[in-house]
């Protein structure tokens, strides 16, 4: 698939063992295509990555084997620390993670290889990636967009993000207690990161309780919300919830002004 797409695009792979790079020169080498590759090195995620300054060099050794791969540089994200809601804290380990890259960096310079891309960084600690003078591209996406959890952090720094992606539900059933039902659940919200938040000014004065798998629970003042009231709700975490919906309606001062289909949508494999 991706000498494929390298026939369409200018595509970067990533790697962490030598197993792919083999797969991918073989096959690339095969087609003719050209591949940039970028070794992923863990810099705290414990995700994927090499650990050591070795097995970095011995996977640039495995891609300068091939003619049709070239090393374009490092890949380096901690998602771990995206999301550590207090300021300070969040700066701090962010730099821990820029010394480790750069420790990286300092092992490849001095044995002469270049290094062109450094790509790394999420919503949370992407204005310290910027001004780290480490990164070359920096990776965010949730700020776009944003969801209940990243909103839920200390934004102190150069960096704000507003809520822009609401599910737009209504109030399907009211109980004189002040309890109120939406008519959204678990299958047009996900909850791996919490509750979703309600919006604007029910959020002041109402909160969700539960989400079942078709229904929302909310509570406030009795009568505060009436049967058919319109509710906006920012989800708990905004990727996977985008890929539960076709389309997105792109909304400014209450007009439509576009609907942005969801083109990724279902197309996991
Ligand atoms: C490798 C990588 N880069 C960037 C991102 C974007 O992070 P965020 O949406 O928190 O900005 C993710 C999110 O999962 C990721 O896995």
């Amino acid at each position: 698939m991706a000498v494929e797409l390298a026939r369409a695009c200018d595509l970067s792979v990533c790697v962490d063992h030598v197993e792919q790079i083999n797969a991918l020169g073989t096959a690339a080498d095969a087609a003719g295509v050209r591949l940039r590759v970028l070794t992923e090195i863990d810099i705290g995620q414990t995700r994927c990555g090499v650990t050591s300054q070795d097995d970095l060099l011995v996977l640039v050794a495995a891609i300068n084997r091939y003619p049709s791969l070239r090393f374009g540089g490092l890949q380096a994200f901690n998602g771990k620390i995206q999301h550590e809601a207090a300021f300070g804290p969040r700066k701090s380990a962010a730099m821990v993670a820029i010394d480790l890259v750069a420790s990286y960096l300092r092992c490849l310079e001095a044995r002469g290889i270049a290094v062109e891309t450094v790509t790394g960084g999420g919503t949370g600690t992407a204005e310290f990636d910027v001004t780290s003078g480490v990164y070359t591209e920096i990776q965010p996406g949730s700020y776009v967009i944003m969801d209940r959890h990243y909103g839920a952090s200390e934004w102190s720094g150069a960096v704000t993000p507003r809520h822009s992606l609401k599910v737009a539900t209504t109030v399907m059933s009211t109980h004189p207690s002040g309890r109120a039902v939406l008519d959204v659940g678990l299958k047009g919200l996900t909850l791996d990161s919490g509750l979703p938040a309600l919006s604007g000014v029910a959020a002041e004065q109402a909160q969700v309780m539960r989400v079942n798998d078709e229904h929302s629970v909310i509570e406030g003042q009795p009568g505060l919300f009436r049967l058919g009231d319109q509710v906006m709700v920012i989800p708990g975490h905004c990727d996977p919830t985008v890929n539960l919906y076709d389309e997105i309606v792109g909304v400014r001062n209450g007009v439509v002004e576009s609907v942005w289909p969801v083109d990724a949508r279902g197309l996991s494999r």
